[in-house]
């Protein structure tokens, strides 16, 4: 069994951000998402795994994965020319996946407690197919899938205006190899791309078994900035356990579950969980709050943050109550001294501020 990881795609939503990084690499509770992903492959018993790159993100991701913790796997990268759909995604690794059955995860997605249990499903129930749905407020921004009584699936449609359920497509997907047969029957939707969902539908229309399983535990889309500090909260909350390795000084209160590495400094402050601090950090005569993550190299002085994801190397001084935020590497913020009630910028391309 093999799976492939769709790390390629545009990152529109997620810009400033993705115009230097490739949105699979950004952080939720200091660890790339991709990272998650790769575990829970491995975790599956899988230990062949494609990665789909884009031509201008996929160094970074090849860099980012080499220099990783290293996976008992062997990985292969492949280009995807353009980002022209998630079932383009699955035709362009046809010659790495050849006639095996595969997992599909997207890059960008995250399952609480992975895997491991659908692949064994897959493997011992052996359909053409199994799709993760789950319980989805807004279904219209998803694949959506009509079930009957018995759960047997119906329909699928694309983000559809009138959705028959509330079942949303989950990122990640089991196939026979008879899919890239019902790939290579569809045409591209009206936003131009070859859509997984159209794909499997055409499965069904070919007469294939299709499974579902419904997702009772959390699962996170990071594609846009809100996403990405809602992932941040649900890892933090499920998955932090308390460790103090940093330098704390006696005016300083750690509160809760939190986590601070080596090399980090924290004075006159408190930091009340749950907050993962990486290290080389300075945090003084500030508080951080919960469901923060803080990357190496940050500063912060005089300010107080909650719910916020900061990358590395960040600078924040004199800042009251910064909330609901996501600052990417080497960026500053502090409060404008001036005596007029100024603001003074230098922000770069697709940026958005709320002040
Ligand atoms: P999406 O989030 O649906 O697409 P996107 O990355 O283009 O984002 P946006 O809509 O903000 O522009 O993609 C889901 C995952 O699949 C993500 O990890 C990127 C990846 N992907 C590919 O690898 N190839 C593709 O052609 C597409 C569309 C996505």
């Amino acid at each position: 069994m093999k799976a492939i990881v769709l790390s390629g795609g545009k990152g529109t939503r997620l810009k400033p951000m993705t115009h230097t990084t490739a949105k699979q690499l950004l952080p939720v509770a200091n660890k790339p998402i991709l990272f998650y992903v790769l575990d829970q492959i491995v975790e599956s018993g899988i230990e062949d795994i494609g990665i789909i790159i884009s031509p201008e993100t996929g160094e970074e991701i090849r860099k980012a994965v080499e220099n990783g913790p290293g996976w008992k796997a062997k990985i292969t990268y492949i280009v995807q020319a353009s980002p022209a759909g998630l079932a383009h995604a699955v035709k362009t690794a046809q010659g790495f996946l050849g006639d095996s059955q595969f997992l599909m995860f997207l890059g960008d997605n995250l399952i609480q407690d992975g895997v491991k249990k659908f692949v064994a499903e897959f493997q011992s129930k052996s359909p053409d197919a199994l799709v993760l749905l789950k319980e989805v407020e807004d279904a219209r921004l998803f694949g959506v899938a009509e079930l009957d009584e018995s759960g047997k699936i119906l329909r699928l449609v694309e983000k559809p205006k009138e959705p028959k359920s509330n079942l949303a497509l989950v990122g990640a997907y089991l196939f026979k190899p008879d899919i890239h047969k019902a790939i290579g029957r569809i045409k591209p939707s009206g936003r131009g791309e070859l859509e997984i969902t159209d794909a499997i539908q055409e499965m069904l229309n070919m007469g294939r078994r299709v499974d579902s399983h419904i997702l009772q535990g959390w699962w996170l889309d990071t594609g846009k900035k809100d996403d990405m500090l809602e992932a941040n909260r649900v890892v933090l909350d499920d998955l932090l356990k308390r460790s103090i390795a940093g330098a704390i000084d006696k005016d300083s209160h750690i509160e809760g579950r939190v986590a601070i590495s080596e090399g980090t400094v924290i004075e006159s402050s408190t930091v009340r969980g749950p907050v993962i601090i990486a290290g080389d950090c300075r945090i003084v005569n500030s508080f951080v709050g919960p469901y923060t993550s803080i990357d190496a190299g940050t500063v912060i002085e005089n300010s107080s943050i909650h719910h916020s994801i900061i990358l590395g190397n960040c600078r924040i001084r004199d800042m009251e109550n910064l909330i609901d935020s996501i600052m990417g590497r080497n960026t500053s913020v502090s409060k404008c001294k001036a005596i007029s009630r100024s603001t003074k910028l230098f922000v770069g391309d697709d940026s958005s501020l709320e002040l």
